[in-house]
């Protein structure tokens, strides 16, 4: 069995499959996936795929374009798949490298349902979160604009195929280099809050479109930035009065409620705080603002049910709750009569990329700590990713590490594997560091060295700040779309236009 796709020979050889016969077909193009702009879910033609079993060699890891995306019919035939490909045994030990599969159809159904949710609404996806070519370049195909915090980001947006109009700076203290940076790819939209911010965009982009970010109540929140950004509403009309006297054009409002928001109220009031300002600048006789940006802190949970609870217990809003607080909050406090040219956008990160990815990770070291009888095997577990790598996020995220041996995740644990011990599993990352704690006393069944855990949920604040720290290699990343042939039951909604 081979793969025989066009343009794939040079880099795919025959290989034997770990596990012979893989329950499905299929199809793996050697085009990049953005190539082939995505037609509106509904519009798409029947699937049809090719009855050709097919096997990926290894070595296309190494030696396909870094963005090719390869496509499924099935989400368990993507990961099966992939991982089969990255997990064979070779003799170069390269290939043990823990590994990424990212799924651009989660991000697809997640842009549907922000669509369903906040129609109206243009999401600019916060950069940020992950900077990944291929996340990007889909949410720019879906309609999505950016939210940037450098000139690096801004000029990663333009590449993803954004104009500037579909970029927002929404960093709130920005270097004059980063101004100047700006001004000159055309990017007007950006956020500020404080007075010598403002002297330092009439000396370098005085064309600047402004929207001020306000201090919103972020104490329902894990991720919170009050302390750092936002200007106190007391604030506000000094603010506006600085502005008008240099002549700078303010455009809007914006908040940030935080990340990991707890309680839906806090949009609520963040947009009737917006609402009185927006009423401050009235009565300054400012130009008529017309931008609010409510900011992200939309949850990454792609099921429409809620997640775990949270500290103290508190059960975490889904997203359509949060869609019916703030469509509630928009039509009371700015209702479509009185504002009609109001563009709303929002700054989600986490909720596009943090469900797109699944990381897996080799066990490369295994020490039982203790086995008496009528207690739970203790098994310290080391694997090749940790908190210096992908896992800095629950350092830096508050994020919590759920370790799932990998043949269950992808649907192939056997009967063997249900017969394994349930062991208490700590698993530790690579580096010499005893800080380098990635998950704590998980009952798990128990695993052996050179088997594969698998971590789901892992594409928000992960890669986007791990280090080689202790020269460890990150992790590679796969691209799959796992919904490319849709088949009758899995039709998407068709999106709606949200052009502001
Ligand atoms: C200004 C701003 N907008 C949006 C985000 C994205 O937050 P989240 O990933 O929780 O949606 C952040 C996160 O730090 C932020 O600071």
């Amino acid at each position: 069995m081979v793969v025989s796709g066009k343009g794939f020979s040079s880099w795919v050889r025959p290989v034997p499959l770990q596990r012979t016969a893989l329950p499905f077909l299929v199809k793996l193009q050697s085009k990049n996936v953005l190539a082939d702009r995505p037609t509106a879910p509904a519009a798409r033609r029947a699937p049809r795929v090719k009855s050709v079993p097919r096997v990926i060699s290894p070595d296309f890891r190494l030696s396909a374009s870094p963005d090719t995306v390869l496509k499924f019919p099935n989400r368990e035939a993507a990961l099966q798949t992939v991982f089969a490909a990255c997990t064979a045994p070779v003799e170069d030990e390269k290939h043990h490298r823990p590994f990424y599969i990212n799924d651009t159809a989660v991000v697809r159904r997640q842009y549907t349902r922000w669509v369903q949710n906040l129609p109206g609404i243009r999401p600019f996806y916060a950069v940020k979160c992950n900077p990944d070519r291929v996340l990007m370049r889909s949410l720019a195909e879906l309609g999505a604009g950016f939210d940037c915090a450098s000139a690096a980001e801004i000029d990663a947006a333009l590449k993803a195929g954004v104009g500037p109009d579909s970029i927002i700076f929404a960093n709130p203290v920005k270097s004059a280099e980063s101004l100047r940076h700006a001004a000159r790819r055309g990017v007007r939209l950006m956020t500020f809050d404080n007075a010598d911010e403002l002297d330092k965009i009439a000396q370098n982009h005085p064309d600047a479109e402004l929207v001020l970010r306000i201090l919103a109540d972020d104490s329902h929140s894990l991720m919170r930035f009050g302390s750092k950004f936002g200007a106190p509403f007391d604030m506000v009309e000094s603010l506006f009065r600085r502005a008008k006297q240099l002549n700078l054009n303010v455009v809007g409002i914006a908040f940030h409620i935080g990340s990991g928001c707890l309680n839906t109220q806090a949009y609520t009031d963040a947009i009737s705080l917006a609402r009185l300002c927006f009423d401050i600048a009235e009565r300054l006789g400012l130009p008529r603002l017309r931008v609010l940006d409510i900011g992200g802190g939309f949850p990454g949970n792609p099921a429409e049910k809620a997640a775990a609870p949270g500290p103290g217990d508190k059960q975490p809003p889904t997203f359509e709750e949060m869609g019916t607080a703030i469509r509630e909050a928009l039509a009371k406090y700015f209702p479509r009569d009185a504002y009609p040219d109001l563009r709303v956008i929002g700054e989600p990160g986490r909720y596009f990329a943090a469900a797109w990815a699944t990381l897996f990770t080799h066990v490369v070291g295994k020490r039982v700590v203790s086995n008496k009888p009528g207690e739970p095997k203790r098994v310290l577990y080391y694997i090749n990713d940790g908190v210096y790598g992908s896992f800095n996020c629950l350092i830096f995220d508050h994020a919590v590490a759920k370790p799932v041996p990998a043949m269950q995740l992808i649907g192939l644990a056997g009967s063997n594997d249900q017969d394994k011990e349930l062991t208490l599993g700590t698993f530790f990352g690579p580096t010499c560091d005893s800080m380098d704690v990635v998950a704590k006393d998980v009952p798990i069944a128990e695993l052996s060295v050179g088997d594969w855990v698998a971590f789901e949920k892992m594409g928000a604040y992960t890669t986007a700040a791990a280090s080689r720290f202790n020269g460890i290699e990150l992790p590679s990343k796969l691209y799959v779309d796992s919904a490319a042939f849709p088949t009758e039951t899995s039709t998407e909604p068709a999106l709606d236009s949200n052009e502001l």
